[in-house]
C-alpha cells in the first residue's frame, strides 16, 4: 500500500512555575499507510524528531486504555484509530483528554476520574438483595457492562462533566449499572438509592455523546437510562430529574406533545420556577414562548395503541439480557 502525508498537530503542554498550564501547537509532518495506527505515528515522532513528547499507551491492543485522547476532535484510542480516519485534508489534531487535569502534553492524570469510579463501591456488597440464582441473561447483561476498559474516553467527551465537575460521570454510572444489574448484588436498593442523589444518574443530559466515543461499545447512557427506570420502579421519585421525567411521560401519553409552559413548574415547583424567572424572560426575548394552552397532537390513537401494547408487555426493568446486548 502506498503512503501518505500527514502533518500531526499535537498539542504540547508543560506546567509552568505557577502551576499554570502552558499550551502550544506544535506541528510534525509523517508519512504512512492510510491504516496505520495514530499509536505508531506518535511513537515514530518521539523515536526519530522529538524525544521529548509525552503521552501514555501499554497494550497496543485496544485493552488497556491508556491511549485514550482527543483525535481529531474526539476521544478515541489511538493504538485503534487508522491514521486516514481521522486527517481532515493530511492533518490529524492530537490533544489530551478533556474534563481531567494535564500533566504533561498528552498526558492526564487520570486519579480524579478512578476517584468517581471508587465513589460508587466497584465490588458486590453483602445485603438483603441478594438472589442466589444467576440466570444466562443476568450473566450477558453484566458481562456486557463489564467491557469496559476505563480508558476515560466518555468522560472526557461527556458535556455535562464540562459543565460540573461534580458529576459522576457516565463510566462510573456504567460500572453502578453493573452492580444493580448483578443478582448476587445484595445492596441494589440502596444503591439505587444513592444514585438517585444530586450528580448523580440524573445529571446525565442524554447527549449521548458517551456511546459515540465509547471504544468498547458500553453505551453507558443506555445503562443510564436502565438505571433511571429502575430507580422510578422503585419508587424514588422525588427530585427534579424524576419529576422531569415523570411529566414528560404524562404529556406524551395524553397529550402527544410537552406541555412547556408548566413543565418548569411541575420539575422543580414554584420556588425552583421562581429562580428561573431570568432564563425565562430571556427566551422570551428570543422568540422562544410556548403556548399557555395545552394541545393535543395529530395521530394520538397511534400513541395510545402504543402505550396499551407497553401497558400488556412491559418492559423488564430488571436483568434482561437483550434490552442492552447489541445485536
Ligand atoms: S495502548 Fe492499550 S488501549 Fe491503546
Amino acid at each position: 500500500m502506498s503512503e501518505n502525508h500527514y502533518t500531526f498537530r499535537i498539542q504540547r503542554n508543560r506546567k509552568a512555575a505557577d502551576g499554570r498550564i502552558d499550551s502550544r501547537w506544535v506541528e510534525y509532518p509523517v508519512s504512512a499507510t492510510p491504516t496505520t495506527t495514530v499509536l505508531t505515528l506518535l511513537e515514530e515522532i518521539k523515536g526519530e524528531q522529538d524525544g521529548s513528547l509525552t503521552f501514555r499507551q501499554s497494550c497496543r491492543s485496544a485493552i488497556c486504555g491508556s491511549c485514550a485522547m482527543k483525535i481529531g476532535g474526539r476521544t478515541r484510542l489511538a493504538c485503534k484509530t487508522h491514521v486516514e480516519s481521522v486527517a481532515h485534508n493530511g492533518v490529524v489534531e492530537i490533544a489530551p483528554q478533556a474534563n481531567q487535569p494535564v500533566l504533561k502534553d498528552l498526558a492526564i492524570d487520570i486519579g480524579p476520574f478512578f476517584t468517581r469510579i471508587h465513589a460508587i463501591r466497584p465490588y458486590l456488597e453483602d445485603g438483603p438483595d441478594t438472589d442466589l440464582v444467576l440466570e444466562q441473561s443476568a450473566y450477558d447483561q453484566v458481562n456486557h457492562v463489564t467491557q469496559c476498559i476505563l480508558c476515560g474516553s466518555c468522560y472526557s467527551d461527556c458535556v455535562m462533566a464540562e459543565v460540573s465537575q461534580e458529576f459522576i460521570g457516565p463510566a462510573a454510572l456504567a460500572k453502578a449499572f453493573r452492580f444493580v444489574s448483578d443478582p448476587r448484588e445484595g445492596q441494589k436498593e440502596r444503591r439505587l438509592e444513592q444514585l438517585s442523589h444530586p450528580h448523580m444518574m440524573w445529571t446525565c443530559a442524554r447527549c449521548a455523546m458517551c456511546v459515540e466515543s465509547c471504544p468498547k461499545d458500553v453505551k453507558p447512557m443506555e445503562a443510564i437510562v436502565k438505571l433511571r427506570t429502575r430507580g422510578i420502579a422503585k419508587g424514588l421519585k422525588d427530585g427534579p430529574g424524576p419529576k422531569h421525567a415523570l411529566a414528560f411521560h404524562h404529556d406524551i401519553q395524553k397529550a402527544g406533545s410537552l406541555n412547556e409552559f408548566t413543565l418548569m413548574m411541575r420539575t422543580v415547583g414554584i420556588l425552583g420556577t421562581l429562580e428561573e424567572l431570568g432564563t425565562a424572560f430571556h427566551l422570551m426575548k428570543k422568540g422562544k414562548v410556548p403556548s399557555p394552552l395545552p394541545h393535543k397532537s395529530k395521530g394520538l390513537e397511534e400513541l395510545a395503541k402504543i402505550y396499551e401494547i407497553l401497558e400488556e408487555h412491559p418492559l423488564d426493568v430488571e436483568t434482561k439480557a437483550k434490552e442492552v446486548v447489541p445485536e
